[in-house]
C-alpha cells in the first residue's frame, strides 16, 4: 500500500469531478449570455469561474506531469504505454492553449468588444470538448490501474 500516492490519486480524482461540474457551469453561463452585448447577472459568475478554472486546471496538469506521469514512465512491473503518456502530455499542451484562448476571449467580453460573446462561446465549447475527453481518458486508462498497483 502506497499511502501518499493513493492520497494524490484521490485528490486528482476529486479535481476531475470539480472540473466536470465547472465545465458544465461554464457551458450554461456562456449559453445564457446575450450574444450582441453580454450583460447581466451571469457575468459576475462567469468572471469568477474563468478566473478560478484556468489556474486550477494548470496546477492539476502540473501535478500530474511532475508526480504521476514520471512514475508511469519509470521501468516497473507494469509499465504504461509510452504512446498513452505522449497523448496525455500533448493534450495538456492543447488544454493550456485553450485556457489562454478562453481567458483572452473573456477579456474581450468584459471590455464590451463587438462579437465577443460568440467567440467566447466557441472557446468554451472547444475547452469543454478537449478537457472532458482528457479527464475521461485519465479516469478510464490511468487512475483505476494506478489504484490497483498502489493498493498492492
Ligand atoms: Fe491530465
Ligand atoms: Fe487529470
Amino acid at each position: 500500500m502506497r499511502e501518499s500516492e493513493l492520497l494524490l490519486l484521490q485528490e486528482l480524482e476529486r479535481e476531475h469531478a470539480a472540473f466536470v461540474d465547472q465545465l458544465e457551469r461554464l457551458h450554461q453561463l456562456v449559453g445564457s449570455l446575450e450574444p450582441t452585448s453580454p450583460r447581466g447577472e451571469g457575468l459576475g459568475s462567469l468572471a469568477a469561474l474563468v478566473a478560478a478554472l484556468a489556474p486550477a486546471v494548470r496546477r492539476h496538469a502540473d501535478a500530474e506531469e511532475t508526480r504521476l506521469y514520471p512514475w508511469m514512465e519509470a521501468d516497473g512491473p507494469a509499465p504504461f504505454d509510452p504512446k498513452l503518456l505522449a497523448t496525455l502530455r500533448s493534450e495538456h499542451r492543447t488544454i493550456d492553449a485553450l485556457l489562454s484562448e478562453l481567458c483572452d476571449r473573456w477579456t474581450e467580453v468584459e471590455s464590451g468588444e463587438v462579437g465577443a460573446g460568440p467567440a467566447l462561446a466557441k472557446a468554451a465549447q472547444s475547452l469543454r470538448g478537449t478537457l472532458s475527453a482528457h479527464l475521461q481518458r485519465e479516469n478510464l486508462l490511468v487512475f483505476p490501474r494506478l489504484r490497483r498497483i498502489w493498493k498492492g
